[in-house]
């Protein structure tokens, strides 16, 4: 690699937490070649922005942040992620001070070809899928927050119907447990406390014989992780082998993300989801019983096509019966190129608006009582930064639950896990008493 001088690099991440681990990833590769990472685009040789493509909306917030960093003349912009997947080429049109688009699997050309862009002024795309070496050659990190994520599979095939992500980020494929478990430890050395496993569904992680509940037993048992976490779980392939060891350690933190998009069979036949809302509940139910202190949340789709008010009636039932902690919920977006954009998106945008607003006032309520339930209670939390109440003079953290919590700074530091009475509730934030350290 010829790297003629040292540049700083500005990075932006839009998107799933993937992006944000890549775009840390990214900026450590390049650091690696000997450039300098800056917090702001001001004086940036080159600006990298890593995209999404899962909603239209997420794409124009992207191309509108693009024309907007292209006021920066004289830095060479860096497109990555699904959105340099989806749309390659194009997005010299679209935003013509754009120099390099980089796909989901070609992280690792960055350095040479920012090189070439910023020394020549050459153009360069790469889009191709399938380069499976990128996922265990992410150069490591060092020191930065508690709490880290690591990827553990990247693509997805089960082709939801609603869904761009198989074709932009490819059929699965599972990092070496080796190169996990190594990334794990040096994460543990520059400072990490807890450790999220990331994938689109890690449930279908498998090296040899080593399965996801595998990983992260080794995890748990071979690294000083003190915390493990996990993102995110299809609802369909999660078993009682994921609660049990979550009943049995307490490090492996009482939380799953287990999005359910819709409560109506019907729309989840259609989306090709692989369950009906009768085995969502009972997988529910299956995670209550094993973890009974389990937090559950979940993302959620409405005005998928063909929705009915009966329909969407189902999803809000669901809601209720299931007892989220918090859900990710979103207005139908056809994604060209997926089955569903096949159908008519013939929910009218107002009726999805109305759907929207209607569903939030569900889950912020149940959000309120399941929350509320807990005041009183006594939860062990991992301080992973400072809060901006009362002048810093608080530090955030969660419980394994991710709760957030504010406690006193005192003589406490970021990293430190303390035990607390969870006093108050705000905003659904907790106000912790801390009643011992650990
Ligand atoms: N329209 C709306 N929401 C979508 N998601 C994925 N694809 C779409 C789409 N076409 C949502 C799903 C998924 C989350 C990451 O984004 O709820 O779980
Ligand atoms: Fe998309 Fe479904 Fe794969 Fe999630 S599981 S990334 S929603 S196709």
């Amino acid at each position: 690699m010829r790297i003629v001088r040292t540049l700083t690099v500005y990075c932006e991440s839009f998107g799933c937490q993937m992006n944000a681990y890549d775009t840390d990833g990214i900026g450590a590769l390049l650091e690696g070649c000997g450039h300098r990472i800056v917090g702001s685009p001001d004086a940036a040789d080159c600006i990298i922005v890593n995209t999404c493509s899962v909603r239209e909306h997420a794409e124009q917030r992207a191309i509108g942040r693009l024309l907007d960093l292209s006021r920066h003349r004289e830095a060479v912009i860096v497109v990555c992620g699904c959105m340099a997947q989806r749309m390659g080429a194009r997005l010299f049109d679209l935003v013509p001070a754009v120099k390099v688009v980089a796909g989901t699997d070609s992280y690792f050309l960055l350095p040479e070809a920012i090189s070439n862009a910023v020394d020549n002024g050459e153009r360069s795309v790469f889009i191709e899928l399938g380069g499976s070496s990128v996922i265990e050659t992410m150069p490591e990190k060092h020191e930065g927050p508690v709490s880290r994520y690591v990827a553990i599979t990247r693509g997805c095939e089960n082709y939801c119907s609603y869904c761009i992500v198989p074709y932009l980020r490819g059929k699965v494929r599972s990092r070496s447990v080796r190169s996990i478990m190594e990334e794990v430890d040096g994460l543990a050395e520059s400072g990490a406390r807890e450790v999220t496993l990331l994938g689109q569904n890690v449930i279908a992680f498998r090296d040899g014989s080593i399965g996801f509940g595998e990983l992260a037993r080794k995890v748990l048992d071979e690294t000083p992780i003190r915390r493990l976490r996990f993102l995110t779980s299809h609802p369909r392939d999660v078993g009682a082998d994921v609660f049990e060891l979550m009943a049995a350690e307490k490090r492996f933190c009482s939380h799953i993300h287990l999005p359910v998009q819709a409560g109506s069979n019907r729309i989840l036949e259609a989306m090709n989801r692989g369950y009906s809302r009768e085995t969502y509940l009972a997988k529910v139910r299956m995670a209550r019983s094993i973890v009974p202190d389990i937090a559950i949340t979940t993302d959620i789709i409405v005005g998928f096509p063909s929705e009915t008010d009966a329909d969407f009636r189902e999803t809000i039932d669901l809601v209720r019966e299931a007892g989220f902690d918090a859900a990710f919920t979103f207005q139908y977006s056809p994604r060209s190129g997926t089955a569903a954009s096949l159908l008519a998106d013939d929910v009218p945008a107002e009726t999805k608006k109305e759907r929207l607003h209607a569903l939030n006032s569900v889950v912020m309520e149940k959000r309120a009582n399941m929350l509320g339930a807990q005041v009183g209670a006594t939860a062990e939390i991992l301080l992973d930064g400072a809060a901006q109440k009362g002048e810093y003079r608080f530090l955030k953290g969660r419980t394994p639950q991710f709760r957030n919590v504010l406690v006193p700074r005192e003589n406490l530091r970021e990293g430190d896990m303390v035990l607390v009475v969870l006093r108050r509730l705000a905003n659904f934030t907790f106000e912790g008493e801390v009643v011992a350290e650990r």
